[in-house]
């Protein structure tokens, strides 16, 4: 299909963490399948993402997804108007699998191929919840490799705004769920946790930098939250349970996701954005949503989110991106490679 044309059928290939997912997307606004075979439960035996585990697993169920992909879609490779995949950035090696088939299906097809900025990806979920949704606005990317806010001025033109100088706001989740004896992944559980807790019963360190910075910090927070159960643990105190644990999961998830929301309303404030849209794994958090919508209402500014299920890894968005990355005119060949690091502008 020529570019600019309607009816654009687009595969989208994810592989950059620890979910083997494939999708096919209309218009990069419709979903028609979208497929995720998650890793998850294998890596919780580790206590995270052991990279070469997920690569041999991406090996696996690369086929068998797409596949499927194609199935629930009810459609034929013939039907395919693009291939998109996640270059990066995420695992090399985990990456370098979905890049693999999606260069050997662009080869045997003769469709075009597009290679998508994992966090491209996640701020295009915006665009399958939201059909209405178009740029400029202000994205916060939350995740367990990213804490960003991005101006998204155009469906393929952004700029980074501000992004953490340490760990990303879904690691601190992570690090501090382990800490607590909660599983992997943290986040979720930690939310689970924090059901009924006050979230001010505990006082966590907030970093903000000078000069009108944005950045985010959360090692200082997670070391603190770390270093109280640990020096509990090491005392002979008993393990946190109870409503002391609701209460210190509540304070913990509290001064994560409200400093996300201070920092990004503070953003679109700046730069006169007239909407907000959360992406990332951490957007899934309800505090999260409830702490953007209460500061965003105070400035009169829409707030959207993706569902759950489009929040964490997928390979919807990155079709979705790859699709409007193309329109913009993004073409990849044979040589295209996958990045561990990579600025989305
Ligand atoms: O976007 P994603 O699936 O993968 C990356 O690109 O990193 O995000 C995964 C991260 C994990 O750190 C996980 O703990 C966090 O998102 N996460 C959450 C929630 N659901 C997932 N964090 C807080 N609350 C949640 N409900
Ligand atoms: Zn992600």
């Amino acid at each position: 299909m020529a570019p600019g044309s309607l009816s654009m059928l687009t595969l989208g290939i994810e592989t950059s963490c620890d979910e083997t997912a494939a999708a096919v997307v209309l218009d990069g606004k419709t979903i028609l399948s979208n497929v995720i075979a998650s890793q998850a439960e294998l890596h919780g035996k580790f206590g995270g993402v052991v990279p070469e585990v997920a690569s041999r697993k991406h090996v696996e169920a690369i086929l068998p997804v797409v596949g499927k992909a194609l199935d629930d879609a009810d459609v034929r490779l013939s039907d395919l108007d693009l291939i998109a995949v996640t270059r990066g950035p995420g695992l090399v090696g985990a990456l370098l699998v979905g890049i693999s088939a999606a260069k050997g299906l662009a080869a045997v097809t003769g469709l075009p191929l597009v290679g998508v900025h994992h966090i491209a990806g996640h701020i295009a979920a915006n665009y399958l919840a939201h059909p209405g949704l178009e740029p400029p606005f202000l994205c916060l990317v939350a995740s367990g490799g990213h804490s960003h806010l991005v101006h998204v001025r155009g469906l393929a033109d952004f700029a980074l705004v501000a992004r953490t100088r340490d760990d990303a706001a879904g690691e601190a989740f992570d690090k501090v769920a382990r800490a607590l004896g909660l599983g992997y992944p943290g986040g979720p559980n930690i939310e689970k946790a924090a059901a009924g807790g006050d979230p001010a019963a505990w006082r966590f360190p907030r970093t903000r930098f000078p000069e009108g910075s944005l950045d985010f910090s959360f090692s200082g927070l997670k070391t603190a939250a770390i270093n109280h159960l640990h020096h509990a643990a090491q005392t002979g105190a008993p393990a946190l349970e109870g409503k002391t644990r609701s209460d210190f999961a509540a304070s913990f998830q509290h001064a994560v996701v409200d400093t996300l929301a201070e920092h990004a309303v503070e953003a679109a404030v700046r730069l006169s954005l007239p909407a907000i849209a959360l992406a990332g794994g951490v957007s899934a958090n309800k505090a999260l949503r409830q702490a953007m919508e209460t500061r965003a209402r105070a400035v009169s500014i829409p707030v959207y989110w993706p569902p759950a299920i489009l929040c964490t890894d997928n390979a919807a968005m990155i079709a979705a991106a790859g699709t409007h990355a193309y329109l913009a005119g993004q073409r990849d060949g044979p040589d295209l490679d996958a990045v561990s690091a990579a600025s989305i502008d």
